[in-house]
Parts: structure tokens; C-alpha cells; sequence
């Protein structure tokens, strides 16, 4: 990104943007730099995933898995159901003050952040409007705190580390 930045500063352009995973699941750009680098250069986090492949939804918690190849991946498989479960369950108890949805709460998280703008994908316009629903409420800093400690193992929380260190029968 660093480069990226210094390329184009020399062209005379700004780098705008990075996209990069990042929600509640994924916080990897809070301990790998990426979040800091972007605020000390004024570059805005594009978040994709930020609804977890819609996991954060909260519809897959009673056992049923999305379509297509996503039911393969995390937090679809292994571990990953049992650590979405009470991340939900938070998610929820925060949106029902609001009459929002886990998915909306998760999105807002987001939004929190200086910087940082979720994508979130929809599969048809509901879900569409429904994700903008993310736009009309704001969390306290005793919930995003409280977000923040139910989700700190995923500040450095590697899947595909863990299932190579399972194999390894580390
Ligand atoms: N730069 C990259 O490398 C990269 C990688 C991946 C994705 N992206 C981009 O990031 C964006 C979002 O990623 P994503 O779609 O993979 O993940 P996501 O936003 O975390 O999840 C989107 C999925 O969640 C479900 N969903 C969305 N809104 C919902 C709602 N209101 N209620 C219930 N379910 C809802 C839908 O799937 P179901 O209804 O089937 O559950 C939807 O397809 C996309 O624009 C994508 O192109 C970029």
C-alpha cells in the first residue's frame, strides 16, 4: 500500500482507496497495519465480507448453510459455527435496542470506525435496503467496547493458520 501510495504520489495522484476482508470476523487490518496505515495516509478501508459472507446475519444459526461454495469455507465449517453463535447472540442484544438486526449492528461496527467503508453484498434489493438500514442509527462507545471485547480473538484469528497448525498436529 506504501508503494502503491508513493507511485502515485509522484504521479500527482492520491491512492483513494484499499479493499481489503474486515468485519467483526475478521479483524486482521486492525493488527496487521492495514488500518493504521490507512488513517496516517488518509487512504479509505473498503471493507468487503463485512457481513462474514452473511454469517453475521444471524439466519445460518440454526444449522442450515448457504448455497454454492461458501458452505465450504468459515465460519460455514469446523469452529467457525461455534464462534458465531454468542458473537450473534451480542449483535442481537445490541440491535433490539434499536429495533435493528444483527446484520445492521454488524454493518454500523463498521461504520464506527474512522476511515472504513463496508461493502456489503445483497442478493436482491430487500437485503439491499435492508443493509442501508445500517446508515440511520449509531452505537454508544460502551457497545462498540463491548463488540470489540466478544470479537478480540479475530483481531489475529486465522483459519486457514489454525486448520494448517490442526493437520500439523500442532
Ligand atoms: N476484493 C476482494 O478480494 C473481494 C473478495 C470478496 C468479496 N468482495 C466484495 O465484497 C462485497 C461483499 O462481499 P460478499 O458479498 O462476499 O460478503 P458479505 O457482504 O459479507 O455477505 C453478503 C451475503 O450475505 C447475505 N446477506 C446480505 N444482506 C443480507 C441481509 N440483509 N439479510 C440476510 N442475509 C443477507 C447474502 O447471501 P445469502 O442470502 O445467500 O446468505 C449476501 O450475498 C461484494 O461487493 C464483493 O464483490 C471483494
Amino acid at each position: 500500500m506504501r508503494t502503491a501510495y508513493d507511485a502515485l504520489a509522484q504521479r500527482g495522484m492520491p491512492l483513494a482507496s484499499n479493499q481489503v476482508q474486515y468485519s467483526l470476523l475478521h479483524r486482521q487490518p486492525e493488527t496487521n497495519g492495514v488500518l493504521d496505515t490507512c488513517r496516517e495516509l488518509g487512504i479509505s478501508l473498503i471493507a468487503y465480507q463485512p457481513l462474514a459472507s452473511g454469517a453475521l446475519s444471524g439466519k445460518y444459526l440454526d444449522g442450515s448453510r448457504p448455497a454454492g461454495f461458501r458452505r465450504f469455507r468459515e465460519p460455514f465449517r469446523g469452529s467457525g459455527f461455534e464462534v458465531l453463535r454468542p458473537v450473534v447472540m451480542v449483535l442481537k442484544m445490541i440491535g433490539d435496542r434499536y429495533g435493528k438486526s444483527p446484520g445492521q449492528v454488524a454493518l454500523r461496527w463498521l461504520l464506527e470506525h474512522d476511515n472504513v467503508v463496508p461493502i456489503p453484498g445483497a442478493k436482491n434489493a430487500d437485503q439491499a435496503t435492508h443493509n442501508a438500514g445500517a446508515l440511520s442509527f449509531t452505537l454508544t462507545a460502551e457497545e462498540i467496547a463491548y463488540l470489540n471485547e466478544a470479537t478480540e480473538a479475530f483481531r489475529t484469528y486465522s483459519p486457514l493458520r489454525e486448520r494448517v497448525n490442526r493437520l500439523a498436529g500442532r
